[in-house]
């Protein structure tokens, strides 16, 4: 794993906002898996300011985000589906029929856990993942213990997960408790993978990343394991480092 240590939230952003866009220039039709959460909405504000003021353009690129709620109508202000328009899709020249997040309100979840799973492959696999982690180490929604060779699957969200998303729902209550997540073997097969880190609350799950053993019960540290990661932390993250 490659570290690329910056000074504060902002310069984190600028930094994987100019490498992705470097993507995006060199492969017009770049599949890009994106991440949500407060982490990456930095680099979503330097893609749209890029575009209006250089023309990148996302006509022809695919984005197939990591996890949505269960339960969260796709028009829910909470649900995924309008955190990504609201802070990315609706902001740039990509057609919304090329970006996909998986549906929390399919009648048969299982399935739409294998429909999300062949789109991936019909799209030619995932060029470049955006990741966030969570305190506890999760990536999208995989929580500890989740088996390493998982794939997209329903899973019921840690309570210290729930009590961190809280902040973006009226009340704790009205969390979800389930989200249908890309699994770890899905993540794993990203060409490349990107992961970004900020604050002193990332601290500690950023150490263990670099510094740990790759195990289960820490999901980020799969990716010790793969070829082509990059972490872009700012100074607050990686002080335990
Ligand atoms: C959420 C998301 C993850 C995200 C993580 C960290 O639960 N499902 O994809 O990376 O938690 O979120 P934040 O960037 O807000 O700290």
């Amino acid at each position: 794993m490659k570290v690329i240590r910056t000074s504060n939230y902002g310069e984190m952003s600028r930094t994987a906002g100019e490498l992705i866009i470097e993507k995006i220039r060199s492969n017009q039709q770049l599949t890009l898996g994106l991440a949500t959460g407060s982490t990456p909405k930095g680099v979503y504000e330097y893609l749209i300011s890029d575009h209006w003021q250089n023309g990148t353009s996302y006509k022809n690129i695919t984005t197939i985000n990591l996890d949505e709620y269960i339960g969260l109508r796709n028009d829910h202000p909470n649900s995924y589906h309008i955190f990504m328009r609201k802070n990315l899709f609706d902001l740039l020249d990509i057609p919304l029929a090329e970006t996909f997040i998986p549906d929390g309100t399919a009648d048969d979840l299982e399935t739409e856990c294998l429909r999300y799973e062949n789109l991936i492959k019909e799209k030619g696999g995932i060029d470049l993942q955006l990741l966030g982690i969570g305190q506890n180490g999760h990536i999208g929604f995989n929580e500890p213990g989740t088996p390493f060779k998982s794939r997209t699957h329903i899973v019921t969200l840690a309570e210290s997960t729930r009590q961190a998303n809280s902040r973006f729902f009226p009340s704790f209550r009205e969390v979800p408790a389930q989200a249908i997540t890309m699994g770890i073997s899905t993540i794993f097969e990203s060409r490349e993978i990107l992961l970004l880190a900020s604050g002193a609350a990332k601290a500690e799950a950023v150490a263990r990343l670099i510094n740990g053993d790759s195990d289960e019960n820490f999901p980020a540290s799969a990716l010790k394991l793969h070829r082509n990661v990059t972490i872009i932390a700012d100074e607050a993250a990686l002080k335990l480092v």
